[in-house]
């Protein structure tokens, strides 16, 4: 079961100066901000009776790459999936809530943002949060190539705050990966690695 909160009037409005560049209008994070929803059974549990975290990382996939596939317009596929968190234990029987939006957008790349959150199925107290994760997605052509991603237009200062974390975090992931590159590089030079 999904939702889509309903589009911002704002939705044609050219950011560049935001990310991505002249040229493709933006798309405000509301049209795009999803939530999937599913009860968990016998069949989700691990060998400890609780609910496999496996389980529980599918569908923050399967939420993400819906909001990925909204926000883009067109096919989306996982490039990365960072900080996944497990915060409490999600038991037979819970209603799970896994929220998911676009937190930040660069040339083809977006990353999104996903709570997840868990309820007993009957009963009426409010869901607890469970989880978060973030996860880079590849906007890709039918050749698999990448494509370009209209700017993320972020509406409330929570959005504003997470559009500006993600840039953090990008940063980082940049800079890991060019240090490991470049590690491997001088390994490979000196002849340590076969
Ligand atoms: C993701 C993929 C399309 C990237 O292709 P590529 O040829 O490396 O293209 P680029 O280097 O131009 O990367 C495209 C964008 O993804 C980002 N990206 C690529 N790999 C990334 C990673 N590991 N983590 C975060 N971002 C990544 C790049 O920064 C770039 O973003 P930008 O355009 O906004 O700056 C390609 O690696 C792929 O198809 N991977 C398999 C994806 C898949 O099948 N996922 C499901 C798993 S079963």
């Amino acid at each position: 079961m999904t939702d889509q909160a309903p589009a911002a009037e704002s939705g044609t409005q050219d950011v560049s100066d935001i990310a991505g560049g002249p040229g493709i209008p933006g798309k405000p994070t509301s049209a795009s901000r999803t939530t999937l929803s599913h009860i968990m059974t016998h069949n989700d549990t691990n060998l400890l009776g609780t609910v496999h975290g496996g389980v529980i990382m599918k569908l923050v996939d399967d939420a993400a790459g819906a909001v990925a596939g909204r926000h883009s317009g067109g096919p989306a596929v996982t490039a990365s999936m960072d900080e996944m968190a497990f915060l409490e234990p999600v038991r037979v029987g819970d209603l799970v809530h896994v929220k998911a939006q676009v937190n930040w957008t660069g040339r083809t790349s977006m990353e999104v943002g996903v709570r997840v959150l868990a309820e007993r199925w009957n009963e009426s107290a409010p869901p607890t949060q469970v989880g978060s994760a973030y996860l880079v997605f590849a906007a890709v052509d039918a050749d698999g190539r990448p494509r370009r991603v209209p700017p993320v237009l972020p509406e409330t200062e929570k959005d504003k705050r997470r559009y500006e974390e993600a840039q953090i975090r990008r940063t980082h992931r940049l800079a890991r990966r060019r240090e490991i590159v470049e590690l491997r590089a001088r390994r490979a030079a000196d002849g340590l690695d076969d």
